[in-house]
């Protein structure tokens, strides 16, 4: 009896100072500690209630564990474990317990959800890990999963949470209309396009030109940026590459047509480039020197070009643009829902692409902060290596800009079905790739799980994860290290990112 009371009586002397004024007496402390407690007491209940009010709430995964640890006699907490003293270095450290679980990326950086390894909080922000992580190449990230497993979520919980950090979302193509209440909720703009609506984009507008940039440069860039859009159109319409004379009436006719576009103090449309194409003694005459009939070879070209002007994406992509761009709002996407419906892919992947042209040359500023452009649905473009060719290019310009780029696609041979073995297309693909340092991988089909891994390089034990991944986990891949991630959703999120109430 007597062995315990000082116990006692040291800890309440000691924790008592910590909520009771300095010299206050003893009926007044003893006030106090009932405070406390009736506090403590109605703080529980209130907990305990709220729990069972919001259904989100309760679905969130209950820690494994309790606070205290593991508990049982697994727990390593027992005071019977005595080991001997034993010195190593961390590099036989490591191999020699190969069950310690990864320490994390650090705490720099927007939260995401569960390490289910390490049991604790993972933050990730691509911006904050380059040149700190070895192997971090670039802050692009590959998102992969089957239909239904979150990516979209997990793309959208990145948009709202990094502009905390001061950091712009762009989304320029939306096929399933599904980023228009984000764009919303944090007070940007989205744009829809398609038949009888109103908005117009020019995917042939020059962003204004940033200060720090000369005007001849400049001028080059937004030539280049234009050439390359249309031979990607093209290329994709025709269903093959082009032909060297192709590309030389291509060059001719947008040098014509910009002359004469900036000579009328307009903008170059696609529709004049159409126009000049059609036209074989226009082509000629522009070409000059060049030898050989360029206004014949150029007849495919023309009708290629014509599907986006006079076809079923007439009009929205060849006339000035309705919209200016804001740089300073928080988001901006474009809406191509409307445009699914015919059937054919085409139009839509045409339009994905006009519409991300228009929005990465108004990115162009490199002083404009930190921007993420997220590509969700991305694998559409896959299939077509005009496309992916394009996209590959405004990937190395953005890394000087300090713009992540976020791809979405469903299987990772969807990289695979660019091109046959050995060919530009699956060349294109893997670049793009490499051009990820951070791959995420939520569930695969079960044929998929092979190629995945050996297409990524996978261990086995991270083979054997993503077989087993739930809604919303993935195996993170960052710059050759590894986790499992549980993505936790607010109940706000929750409900704002729900694509699944259509079907309930
Ligand atoms: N981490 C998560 N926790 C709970 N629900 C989620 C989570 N991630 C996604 N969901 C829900 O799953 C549904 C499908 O998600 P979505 O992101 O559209 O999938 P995907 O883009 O992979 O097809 C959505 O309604 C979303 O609310
Ligand atoms: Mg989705």
């Amino acid at each position: 009896m007597s062995r315990h009371r000082p116990g006692r009586r040291a800890r309440r002397a000691s924790a008592s100072p910590l909520f009771t004024p300095h010299g206050a007496d003893r009926t007044a402390r003893r006030a106090a500690r009932k405070q406390l407690a009736e506090a403590r007491a109605k703080a529980q209940a209130a907990a305990v209630e709220t729990a069972g009010a919001t259904a989100a709430e309760a679905e969130m995964p209950a820690p494994l564990y309790a606070p205290a640890g593991r508990p049982g006699t697994a727990s390593a907490r027992g005071k019977r474990l005595r080991l001997p003293a034993h010195r190593m270095t961390t590099a036989t450290a490591s191999g020699a317990y190969p069950f310690l679980a990864e320490g994390g990326l650090g705490a720099e950086g927007i939260y995401i959800g569960r390490d289910v390894h390490a049991e604790g909080s993972f933050v990730f922000d691509p911006f904050s890990l380059y040149g700190k992580v070895e192997g971090f190449t670039n802050p692009n990230i590959l998102l992969a999963g089957v239909i239904g497993q979150g990516k979209s979520a997990l793309a959208k919980s990145f948009a709202l949470r990094s502009v905390a950090f001061g950091y712009r979302v762009y989304v320029p193509c939306d096929p399933k209309g599904e980023w228009t209440p984000v764009a919303t909720a944090l007070g940007g703009t989205s744009i829809a396009l398609g038949p009888g609506l109103p908005g117009r984009l020019n995917p042939l507008d020059a962003a204004p030109k940033p200060p720090s940039i000369s005007d001849a440069d400049w001028a080059g860039e937004v030539r280049k940026r234009r050439l390359l859009l249309l031979g990607s159109l093209a290329r994709t319409v025709l269903g093959r590459d082009l032909l060297p004379m192709e590309h030389t009436a291509l060059d001719i006719a947008l040098d014509g047509v910009v002359q004469a576009a900036t000579a009328a103090g307009r903008a170059p449309l696609l529709g004049d480039i159409a126009h000049t194409l059609a036209q074989p003694h226009l082509l000629d005459a522009a070409a000059g020197t060049v030898s050989g009939h360029l206004g014949d070879a150029a007849r495919d070209l023309s009708h290629a070009l014509r599907r986006l002007v006079h076809g079923d994406l007439a009009g929205m992509f060849d006339a000035p643009s309705t919209v200016a761009f804001d740089p300073t709002s928080p988001m901006l996407s474009i809406d191509l829902s409307r445009l699914g419906g015919s059937g054919d892919d085409t139009a839509l992947v045409l339009a994905m692409t006009c519409a991300s042209a228009w929005m990465e040359a108004a990115l162009t500023d490199p002083d404009g902060g930190r921007r993420w452009i997220v590509y969700d649905e991305a694998w559409r473009l896959m299939r077509h290596p005009g496309l992916l060719q394009r996209m590959q290019a405004q990937w190395k310009l953005s890394r000087g800009l300090g713009i992540a780029n976020l791809m979405v696609i469903h299987r990772l041979s969807d990289l695979l079905t660019a091109g046959d073995a050995g060919s530009q297309g699956r060349a294109l693909a893997k670049g793009l790739l490499a051009d990820c340092s951070t791959r995420i991988i939520y569930r695969q089909e079960t044929d998929q799980i092979q190629a995945a891994a050996t297409l990524l390089g996978l261990t086995a034990v991270e083979t054997e994860a993503i077989s087993h991944l739930t809604r919303g986990r993935g195996l993170w891949r960052v710059a050759g290290r590894s986790f499992v991630v549980q993505h936790l959703l607010h109940p706000t999120e929750k409900s704002l990112f729900d694509t699944d109430a259509r079907m309930h």
